[in-house]
């Protein structure tokens, strides 16, 4: 048993699932039974996290360039298929980008963010709600994983900035859209956290102090303790939160 029984027999898509936030979040949803597609763009550790959950009859693995349309369609149709439904949409694949002024961003650097952290989460939220809205019992939940970036300024990280602004006006208007046909859509905002995006080389990692003391809590959130946060936006409990930016920063956005 655990506390997050809730979602168990829940049908739930999470892209990126096979690093950080995203491999922890289907960790934690296959301990409380739920029923998992899980995707990444990377086959070879998405395959690991199956293998280590060795459960072929609640997980399915597959894999999805979120920028790539057909890609995402092909995991929510997968859902169908395999477990007759969707109820969660996790769009949480995204990724970061080398820290520079907004001067020096390349044409290439803003498309990339845009394709992945932008429209990534767009055909996530279209083909996920175009099925929540085609089943016996329409509705369902989708959680986008924005970003602190996405609330507010983040110098040196301005590609990156435009990109998940653009998740929370996506997260606002579907929830809009689609909340009278019984489908939630939210985001959480969270600050730094030490996973692979953060602590890669290339990315932010020489600037990993600096960015701890800059929080009023003098330190990054750890990735369970935004993994905390995401499942309580998904819960089937948490039923009248919709089109909310949700930041998990510490403090920082209270400034
Ligand atoms: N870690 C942080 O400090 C932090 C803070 C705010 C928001 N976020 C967001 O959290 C989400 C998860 O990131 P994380 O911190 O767990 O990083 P991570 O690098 O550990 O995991 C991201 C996963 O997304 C996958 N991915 C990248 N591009 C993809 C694509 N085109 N299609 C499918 N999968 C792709 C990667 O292969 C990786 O497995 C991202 O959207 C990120 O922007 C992270």
């Amino acid at each position: 048993m655990s506390r997050w029984d809730v979602f168990c027999d829940q049908v739930i898509c999470i892209t990126g699932a096979a690093s950080g936030f995203g491999k922890l979040m289907t960790e934690n949803l296959h301990a409380a039974g739920a029923r998992l597609v899980i995707s990444d763009i990377n086959s070879e550790p998405l395959q690991a996290v199956a293998a280590a959950l060795a459960d072929e009859t609640r997980v399915v693995a597959m894999t999805c360039d979120v920028a790539n349309e057909a890609d995402v369609q092909a995991i929510v149709q997968a859902a169908k298929e395999r477990f007759g439904r969707l109820d969660i949409m996790v769009n949480n694949a995204g990724l970061g980008s080398e820290p520079k002024l907004l001067t020096e961003v390349t044409e290439e650097e803003m498309d990339l963010n845009y394709n992945v952290n932008t429209k990534g989460v767009f055909f996530g939220i279209k083909h996920a709600v175009r099925q929540m809205l085609a089943q016996d019992a329409p509705g369902g939940t989708v959680l986008n994983v924005a970003s602190m970036a996405g609330i507010g300024a983040a110098p040196m990280l301005g590609a990156y900035a435009a990109a998940k602004h653009g998740v929370v006006g996506l997260t606002k208007t579907a929830a809009y859209e689609f909340g009278r046909q019984g489908v939630r859509v939210n985001a959480i905002c969270p600050f730094f956290s030490p996973t692979p995006l953060v602590t890669q080389e290339g990315g932010l990692a020489d600037r990993m102090d600096t960015l701890k003391k800059s929080s009023p809590m003098n330190r990054m959130g750890e990735p369970e303790e935004m993994v905390e946060v995401m499942l309580m936006l998904m819960s089937p409990t948490n039923s009248f939160m919709n089109g909310q930016a949700v930041a998990v920063d510490g403090g920082m956005s209270a400034i």
